[in-house]
């Protein structure tokens, strides 16, 4: 009798989870949206972690539905996500209607891990007050005075350059830019000399790569994470490693007594972030904000430009008349500028501006933006409304992938940034930073340090590309940055 009041309870669970799940898949059809068909067991999200990097996927969900309606309705997991379509709706909801949509609704827990309570996942209020207090840091003026530390570095990385290319070996450029990024960071936001291009192996390199190459969860894990925050907090799950958080807490805490006792003052992003740690006014930081700012700093810094730089440096072997009309311009500029690698001479090169845009747009870092609906939007020249809380997606790579806006996408065309194809294009068909008051913050830093790294390797060698390559390139589905499986591999040749 037991046993079969036991079955019979499980039974009625089952049923009643089946019914539940079917009713949460009715979302969209209920919103009048149209909709992808879901899979029972994981909504839309196959492929995700498996087969396909997060701009493939929702590049499949644009094409199909272009045309057809503005947004489509997806699942992630149970979770209802609608990805956006229509351009000039982006651009609204980007910029015109922000005030409905000021927030990413990204996972982060104060308590247990300080580290995901940043600019990028916090919401509303306190974000803005963050982005208010920071945007300083980030400046021309700023990126100007740091320019001559960076420098350094990048003599650094020509004469790693130069050692591969000594030794004939292939050139793991991916593994070489991280290098480079990592130091360029370590001295612009903490004033650290991390030496990561003379020794690999030092921690700050090592813990720094892990939180890509090692997270605490899989990509889908993370995808339903994010669906589930509200629980996730409850359960008090953090977002990285206990090591990782360890390690940049003990960083920050460090840095600060150590610059604190000894009054040392430096032109970096720690002493902007501590002079407001220690600051009474309104904008005073805590200590775990200032340990969130300066993680998220270090992480976006170097991972997202080593990205661009290996996908440039690809293009570049590739496109063998495309690099030396680079090289050769980059030789021009400086000319006018007595040889020197100055600031202004990074901002006269137009042409170098033009290759680092089509690298952008041909591979951008991240495959999409994330949002969510901060008060119920009517969506323009439709009845659908979409509920406050509702997350969505714009697709950045589907949209880089338009021949509406990029004839031949897949051709790699440095012209498409000339400056009368830019004044012909939708603005927002480029978002490789984003748009509106959430686009980057670090845009004009990552630029430069990506021009600088272009212009150190491009001087004084040729590419071409190994057979270790895999080719087609196929992005690796378990990064959020893109990233080619099998890594590039250049060999190297010094210019005469
Ligand atoms: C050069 C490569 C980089 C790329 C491609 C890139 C891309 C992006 C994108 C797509 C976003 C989201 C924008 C949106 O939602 O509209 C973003 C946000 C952000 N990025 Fe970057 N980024 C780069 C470099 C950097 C650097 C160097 C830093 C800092 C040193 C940085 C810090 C941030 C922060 C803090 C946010 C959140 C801004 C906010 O919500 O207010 N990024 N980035």
């Amino acid at each position: 009798m037991d046993i079969l009041l036991i079955l019979a309870s499980g039974l009625t669970l089952i049923v009643f989870g089946v019914l539940w799940v079917q009713k949460r898949f009715t979302y969209w059809k209920k919103m009048g949206i149209p909709y992808e068909v879901p899979h029972f067991l994981y909504g839309n999200l196959k492929g995700v972690g498996q087969y396909d990097h997060d701009g493939l996927l929702t590049q499949k969900f644009y094409e199909k539905f272009k045309g057809i309606s503005p947004i489509v309705g997806v699942y992630y997991s149970i979770k209802p996500v609608a990805i956006f379509i229509d351009i000039n709706l982006i651009k609204d909801i980007l910029i015109k209607d922000f005030a409905s949509f000021h927030d990413r609704g990204i996972y982060y827990n104060e308590r247990d891990d300080p580290l995901s309570t940043h600019l990028i996942s916090l919401p509303g209020g306190k974000w803005k007050q963050l982005r208010n207090t920071c945007s300083p840091a980030f400046t021309s003026l700023k990126m100007k005075t740091m320019f001559s530390t960076m420098m350094e570095v990048g003599v650094k990385l020509e004469k790693k350059i130069d050692q591969v290319c000594k030794s004939g070996k292939a050139l793991d450029i991916k593994k070489v830019m991280s290098l480079f990024t990592m130091d360029v960071i370590g001295s612009c936001a903490f004033g650290l000399e991390t030496n990561s291009l003379e020794d690999e192996n030092n921690e700050f390199f090592r813990m720094g790569i892990s939180v890509f190459d090692n997270p605490r969860y899989s990509t889908r894990s993370t995808f339903v994470l994010q669906a589930f925050r509200g629980y996730a907090r409850k359960l008090r799950l953090k977002l990285f490693r206990d090591e990782v958080i360890k390690f940049y807490t003990d960083l920050v805490r460090n840095t600060i007594d150590y610059r604190l006792k000894k009054k040392e003052g430096r032109n970096d992003f720690m002493q902007i972030l501590i002079q407001l740690h220690t600051s009474k006014g309104e904008d005073n930081l805590s200590f775990n904000e200032v340990l969130g700012q300066t993680f998220v700093f270090h992480i976006a810094g170097f991972e997202a430009s080593a990205s661009i730089l290996q996908f440039c440096f690809y293009e570049l072997a590739c496109n063998p008349d495309i690099q030396n009309r680079l090289r050769h311009h980059i030789n021009q500029v400086l000319r006018k500028h007595d040889g020197e690698v100055t600031y202004e001479a990074i901002m006269d090169m137009k042409y170098l501006d033009q290759v680092v845009n089509e690298t952008l747009r041909k591979n951008p870092p991240f495959g999409m933006l994330s949002r969510e609906t901060t008060l119920n939007y009517k969506i323009p020249g439709t009845d659908c409304i979409l509920e406050k809380g509702t997350s969505l997606h714009i697709p950045i790579y589907a949209i880089h992938h338009d021949p509406e806006f990029y004839p031949n996408p897949s051709k790699f065309n440095p012209d498409n940034f000339s400056e009368e194809a830019v004044k012909n294009r939708h603005p927002i068909a480029f978002l490789p930073f984003g748009a509106g008051p959430r686009a980057c913050i670090g845009v004009r830093f990552g630029m430069m340090q990506v021009k600088l790294g272009v212009i150190t390797g491009l001087r004084k060698f040729k590419y071409t590309l190994s057979p270790k390559t895999r080719q087609p390139i196929k992005l690796q589905s378990k990064f959020f940055v893109a990233q080619p499986e099998g890594g590039i591999w250049l060999n190297i040749e010094s210019v005469d």
